[in-house]
């Protein structure tokens, strides 16, 4: 059985492929799509990352390729469709980062909401004088509203941080969770009506052709001049020129962004040079325990996909339905 690992790892991850593996990139940036494009075709297994493009182009050059193990609960960059005609399935990692990625959230928002990054560069430009009763101040967590964009496992995650914070929240998404109101205390609400109700709004909705810059000029007029909006999930959901417009012009107080579009965001991008848009480079499940447990999940998505069993987690699992794999 070959597979292809498309990035490097922790050590001793990969040891249950042992015999397996037919490559692993081992340069510093992800595998180039030629040296992908070429390698794939003798692997049956692929364990790819997020910043892998797998297409139709691709996969007509992976004939023998009968699973695709994916080291992220995300899977925007699959063509799933095309997977699932072709009867490839393709595993992903949901669950294991979902409380780093809930942490991660919070501590984004706790960042701007308090300015911390710009305190840090006030200390690092020696700008520092006498304590100051009116030096950076921000906003509160504490008593305040926050709306949750999808309650999938990492905003039910966020929701249940919040109670902490004795904060009221809010959640919309496709479909009303009756079942996750009673427990997680969150209350339903339709995207304009969360927008305009909240201090602070987080996004952890999947990206799809419906949520493709779900937050643009008319979603950001909604909300609150101080709001904070913070994006944990993908890039794309947001329409970065407008969220610049929004923060300059004031329509909302500040950004912290786990994820952009493009990634990596350019240096020269007017979101990264602006004090109330903190960016940091998708690092929302980046704990050396959790990358552990994403990289040994996709490892055993895959094996079980190499022997024709069931994934664990399965993102397509229609294609397993049809063969007749439970
Ligand atoms: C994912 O898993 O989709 C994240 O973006 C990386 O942790």
């Amino acid at each position: 059985m070959k597979v292809l690992v498309t990035r490097r790892l922790l050590p001793g991850v990969l040891d249950a492929l042992e015999g397996c593996i037919v490559g692993v990139w081992e340069g510093d940036g992800p595998m180039p799509r030629s040296e992908l494009m070429t390698r794939v075709g003798e692997a049956e297994g692929l364990l790819s990352m997020l910043t892998d493009r797998i297409d139709r182009e691709l996969l007509d050059a992976a004939p023998r390729l009968r699973v695709v193990s994916q080291m992220a609960v995300g899977v925007d960059n699959i063509d799933l469709q095309a997977c699932t005609t072709r009867g490839i399935p393709v595993g992903h990692t949901p669950g294991v980062l979902t409380e780093t990625t809930a942490d991660t959230a919070w501590a984004l928002l706790a960042a701007a909401v308090r300015r911390l990054p710009e305190g840090r560069d006030h200390v690092r430009a020696g700008r520092w004088g006498p304590w100051d009763p009116g030096l950076l101040l921000g906003g509160d967590l504490f008593d305040t509203t926050l709306g949750i964009v999808g309650l999938g496992r990492i905003g039910a995650a966020v929701a249940r941080r919040a109670s902490g914070f004795g904060m009221r929240v809010l959640y919309a998404g496709p479909h009303r969770k009756p079942h996750l109101e009673a427990e997680l205390r969150v209350a339903y609400r339709s995207l304009a009506d969360l927008l305009a109700e909240s201090d602070h709004v987080v996004l952890t909705a999947p990206l799809t052709s419906e949520t493709r810059h779900l937050i643009g000029l008319d979603e950001l007029r909604l909300m609150k001049s101080d709001a904070t909006l913070v994006n944990v999930a993908r890039g794309g959901l947001v329409d970065h020129e407008a969220l610049y417009e929004a923060l300059v012009e004031g329509w909302i107080g500040r950004a912290a962004l786990d994820v952009t579009e493009p990634e990596p965001i350019p240096a020269d991008h007017p979101l990264v040079g602006l004090p109330n848009c903190l960016i940091i480079p998708h690092l929302g499940s980046a704990s050396v325990r959790t990358r552990r447990a994403m990289a040994e999940l996709a490892v055993e998505n895959l094996r079980r996909g190499l022997r024709g069993e069931p994934l664990v987690h399965c993102a397509n699992p229609e294609v397993e339905s049809r063969r007749g794999v439970t």
